[in-house]
């Protein structure tokens, strides 16, 4: 059969470890996929720098827009990260030139998520994105297609494996913020601008995709209300202890009588409950369907290996020929948050 041939944008944590994993299982993922998955071509800032793999069986694109559109690429797979710039133009390129498009770019699809989808299914592409969402955690997948025969009630959880990294540090090792934080980075949890972690801005571009599966609407990060953890004090962790919680960064999505309300904030969880438990980088979420009832996922929310497993799963679909709509429906019939088409009063 004929390879699936990728091109690969951004070789920073999640593309090495990507790289790493093509590299590793070639004859696994073949085998599994009914044909080898080949990698043509790759990009990144710096084609000097040193990454710890070897790049010279592939071509080397300047230009990630350039990477996009080549003739010799079936998907790509763009892990550059941001949402506006180089990554939507190239995603967007690749979308008009018939490529399939894999990302782990959560701030991209919780804002544009709604036109990419759009304009994939224009062009009978897909455009997957399982990473972007609690790293190795397969809950988009869970989601559309494990628990597509019910009506989802709530979805809940612990989205960043920045903030749950520092909360649970400070509060088991007593260590200053300084230091727990460059732990995070070390791990390569943060993202490009740490401030969209400790600010509750990238969980929160999590819970909107999810959301969105969930209740057939319209990506919305705008409607997020968002309070992040820079104002935990190691004073909250200590008197949280003392009264048997802790405090966790958790995203609600669940429906209203007003509509689809949409939370994320630090909150009081009891230290013995399942989320109080969470330690390190690990995400957890939580499903509510009217069949299934509660659904938990738990596992690696970050790191490389973590989140180029769930990168994979998107590339083993499409060399599978699964063509999965990206928010578990067409993109048109999403609807607005408030006409949402449950209401729990
Ligand atoms: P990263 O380590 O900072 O890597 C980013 C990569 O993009 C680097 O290789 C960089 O090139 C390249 N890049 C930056 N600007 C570019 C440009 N203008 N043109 C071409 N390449 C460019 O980031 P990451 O942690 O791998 O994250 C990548 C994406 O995955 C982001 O959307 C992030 O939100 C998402 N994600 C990350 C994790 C995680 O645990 N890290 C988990 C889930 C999702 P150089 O290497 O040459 O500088
Ligand atoms: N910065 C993100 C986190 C990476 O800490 O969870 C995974 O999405």
């Amino acid at each position: 059969a004929s390879p699936l041939r990728l091109g690969i944008a951004g070789l920073g944590t999640v593309g090495t470890g990507t790289v790493k994993i093509i590299q590793k299982h070639a004859d696994m993922l073949a085998a599994r996929a009914g044909r080898p998955v080949a990698i043509t071509a790759v990009s990144a800032r710096d084609r000097m720098k040193n990454r710890d793999i070897d790049l010279s069986a592939y071509a080397w694109e300047e230009d990630a827009r350039a990477l996009a559109v080549r003739d010799d690429i079936d998907v790509f797979v763009e892990l550059i990260g941001g949402d506006e710039g180089i990554a939507r133009e190239a995603v967007t390129a690749a979308l008009r030139a018939g490529k399939d498009v894999v990302t782990a770019n959560k701030a991209l699809l919780a804002i544009h998520g709604q036109e990419l989808a759009e304009l994939a299914e224009d062009n009978g592409r897909v455009i997957r994105f399982e990473a972007a969402v609690a790293g190795g955690i397969p809950i988009i997948k869970t989601m559309t297609e494990s628990l597509a025969g019910n009506e989802i009630r709530r979805v809940m959880g612990v989205m960043n494996g920045t903030c749950n990294y520092i909360l649970t540090r400070m509060e088991n090792g007593g260590l200053p913020y300084e230091a727990v934080f460059e732990e995070a980075r070390q791990l390569g949890y943060l993202e490009a601008d740490p401030t969209l972690d400790v600010g509750g801005i990238d969980a929160s571009h999590k819970l909107a995709i999810l959301s969105a599966i969930a209740f057939g609407t319209r990506p919305s990060f705008d409607a997020v209300e968002i309070e992040g953890i820079e104002r935990v004090s190691i004073d909250d962790i200590r008197r949280a202890a003392d009264m048997g919680y802790r405090i966790k960064l958790l995203g609600v999505a669940q429906m209203t009588a007003r509509g689809l309300e949409q939370r994320m904030s630090p909150c009081l969880v009891p230290a013995d409950s399942p989320l109080g438990q969470l330690q390190g980088g690990t995400n957890m979420v939580v499903v509510e369907g009217d069949a299934v009832g509660q659904v938990v996922l738990r596992g690696a929310g970050a790191g490389e290996g973590p989140t180029a497993s769930a990168v994979m799963s998107d590339v083993l679909e499409i060399a599978r020929g699964v063509r999965m709509p990206s928010f578990g429906q067409p993109a048109r019939d999403l609807v607005a948050p408030q006409a949402a088409r449950t209401a729990v009063p």
